[in-house]
């Protein structure tokens, strides 16, 4: 029997509308999902790149107004890959118009943004989603279920670092395509929000809420002309964070993120340090979770650097045989087979849009902390 299809209209054929387009196009292939997405248009403000997108990945139509694509009748899903000053008015007008939305991180630029955001699709009771990939890394997916079966123990720590390199020239300007990360109005902050958003996302998943935060934040160029007016403007981003933070299972948190570690590119890794054991993740070497036992027997205790291939890991059964790894792109693949499982059982899975207020909240309390060199309570969505 052929299976329903789920028409897909996506705004933003940049970097994330690259891996969504193709996460859309590969998951029916690969897993065994109740519905067929269907690409049904692209919607971005160019239309001649935008046709060219539509023909590169097989969408059948192109709208050059977002409004227009969420007023279209034959489409479900609204799909938000487009810069952060967007999120909001295209998700609370795609909840309203009954759609479901899968929307882009961070989910608004601050934690009022996301909060109207989840008001309007809790009020729609549209299914949501936020693309906080991460989660589907195979391996921090079995970094989960390591901890959710308790063999951690008592967990003491959670360090976190996102670190980059792409922004040390001076001469870089700020704004406009590709580089609306720098520009504050669009991005609604630097690395808290880009990086450490995911960080942060991924931290409270593993190891739960966190109640406070203290931070240092800075901004290493202060001017930078700007491509949308050509002059020299304030820099408004932070270039650089670091946190400390307490969570509520009263282990302690460090997380750092830059765009200045000359040599590093995407260099997110995690640790978490239990009374029993400890477990590492590297996003340069992503299909490896390093795991450490304390209750070993005593002379073969040691880290073990866990390959994950297996039919027994997350995700895995659907592709290769043991030992051939997968990469990337496959976490949104993940991402959309967990949704379309869930919208025909009618329970999706997280990062749902409250998730993505959650982490809203944090880098809220960082930011503010930075400001204000003191503790902050992060708020509870
Ligand atoms: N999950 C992840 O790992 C991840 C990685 C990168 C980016 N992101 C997020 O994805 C979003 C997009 O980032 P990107 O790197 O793909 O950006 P990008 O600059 O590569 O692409 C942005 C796209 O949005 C389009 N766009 C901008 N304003 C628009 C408007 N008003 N209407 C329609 N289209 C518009 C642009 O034309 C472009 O196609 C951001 O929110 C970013 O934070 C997430």
């Amino acid at each position: 029997m052929s299976k329903p299809p789920l028409r897909i209209g996506i705004v933003g054929y940049g970097f994330m509308g690259r891996a969504h387009s193709n996460a859309y196009r590969r998951v029916p292939n690969f897993f065994d999902v109740p519905y067929i997405p269907v690409l049904k248009a692209v919607c971005a403000r160019n239309r001649a790149r935008a046709e060219a997108f539509q023909q590169t990945w097989g969408y059948e139509s192109v709208e050059t107004d977002w409004r227009k694509l969420v007023d279209r009748k034959d489409i479900d899903v609204i799909d938000i890959a487009s810069p952060n000053d967007t999120h909001a008015e295209v998700a609370i007008a795609a909840a309203q118009a009954g759609k479901a939305v899968l929307c882009e991180k961070p989910l608004g630029r601050n934690a009022a943004e996301a909060k109207v955001i989840v008001e309007a699709a809790e009020k729609a009771k549209t299914p949501n989603m936020v693309w906080y990939n991460y989660r589907r890394v195979p391996a921090v997916a079995l970094a989960k279920e390591l901890v959710n079966e308790g063999r951690l123990g008592r967990i003491f720590h959670y360090r976190a670092r996102f670190l980059q390199d792409w922004t040390i020239s001076k001469d870089l300007p700020q704004g406009g395509e590709g580089l609306w990360r720098l520009d504050v109005s669009v991005a609604g902050s630097g690395v808290t929000g880009d990086l450490l958003a995911h960080c942060i996302d991924t931290a409270l998943w593993l190891n739960g809420p966190i109640n406070s935060v203290a931070a240092i934040t800075q901004t290493f160029i202060k001017e930078r002309q700007h491509n949308l007016t050509g002059k020299v403007e304030k820099v408004g981003i932070d270039d650089a964070c670091a946190f400390l933070a307490h969570f509520a299972n009263s282990s302690q948190g460090t997380f750092e993120a830059t765009r200045y570690a000359r040599g590093h590119k995407a260099l997110y890794t995690l640790e978490i340090n239990g009374e029993n054991a400890s477990i590492i993740w590297d996003l340069h070497d992503l299909h490896r979770l390093q795991y450490f036992d304390h209750r070993d027997e005593g002379k073969l205790r040691g880290w073990r650097s866990i390959h994950i291939t297996d039919s027994d890991h997350p995700y895995m059964k659907h592709w290769w045989v043991p030992g051939l790894q997968i990469g990337y792109e496959h976490t949104f693949v993940h991402q959309v087979a967990d949704f379309l499982c869930g919208l025909a059982s009618g329970n999706i899975p997280g990062p749902s849009f409250r998730d993505g207020l959650a982490t809203d909240y944090v880098t809220d309390a960082v930011l503010a902390a930075a400001r204000s060199g003191a503790w902050e309570k992060v708020a509870a969505s």
